[in-house]
């Protein structure tokens, strides 16, 4: 029996990447799951966005383990729209036990002073304030289900120090870990079925 059977947990920026490969890890290991990915284009980000196909094939992905799967497109940006991909979500397969607030962009690599100012923008709005709204509207689920949960922020070495040419980057995984580093002791922990405060912890890249 896998280590996540009969949960289910939402993943943010689902669609490629890191994102797929926790859904598709977490699947591996019995959950289901609730993916939510802008699937398109960014403002400001000048690499080849992800597409509603790269959605498509993680939900193929987690399907391919046995594992149910429901797929939203939605941008973290947008409290309502992930408010209601994860009551869908909750619809549909019948809990929630955990979040991996994945989603992200890196836009701009310049000088802090050369960047205009819907580049500083966009990136706090999607790295900071997008996992922000991705936890504001999965947490009461959580609390209101009663039996505890897993919250995972993805941060970056770049929330622990500087990386030259990306302030902006920098400052918002920074923000990142300030959030997650001061859980009220009636919230959910990263602790599975506790309730417990615990400290964040970084995987360096
Ligand atoms: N790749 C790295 O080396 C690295 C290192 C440290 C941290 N990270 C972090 O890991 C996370 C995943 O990175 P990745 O390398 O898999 O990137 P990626 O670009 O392959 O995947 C990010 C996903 O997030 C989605 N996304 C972007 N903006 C969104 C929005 N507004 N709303 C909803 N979805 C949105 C994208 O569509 C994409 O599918 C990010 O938070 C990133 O900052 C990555």
């Amino acid at each position: 029996m896998g280590r996540m059977e009969g949960k289910v947990v939402l993943v943010t920026g689902a669609a490629r990447g890191q994102g797929r490969a926790h859904a598709q890890r977490l699947a591996a290991e019995g959950a289901d799951i609730i993916a939510v990915d802008l699937a398109g284009p960014v403002e400001t980000v000048t690499y080849p966005p992800a597409s509603a196909d790269d959605l498509a094939e993680t939900v193929k992905a987690v399907e391919g383990l046995d594992r149910r799967i429901l797929a939203r497109q939605a941008d973290v940006r947008d409290t309502d729209a992930l408010a209601a991909a994860v009551r869908d979500g909750i619809g549909e397969l019948g809990r929630l036990d955990g979040v991996v607030a994945n989603a992200g962009i890196l836009n701009a690599v310049k000088p802090s002073w050369e960047l205009a100012e819907e580049e500083w923008q966009t990136m706090l709005d999607i790295n900071l304030s997008g996992v922000w709204h991705t936890t504001k509207v999965a947490i009461p689920h959580l609390i209101e289900q009663g039996q505890g949960g897993s919250v995972v922020l993805i941060s970056s070495t770049a929330g622990l120090r500087g990386i030259p040419n990306i302030a902006h980057y920098n400052a918002a995984k920074h923000g990142v870990l300030g959030r997650s580093a001061r859980w009220p002791t009636s919230s959910p922990s990263t602790a599975s079925g506790s309730t417990r405060s615990t400290r964040p912890t970084c995987a360096r890249r």
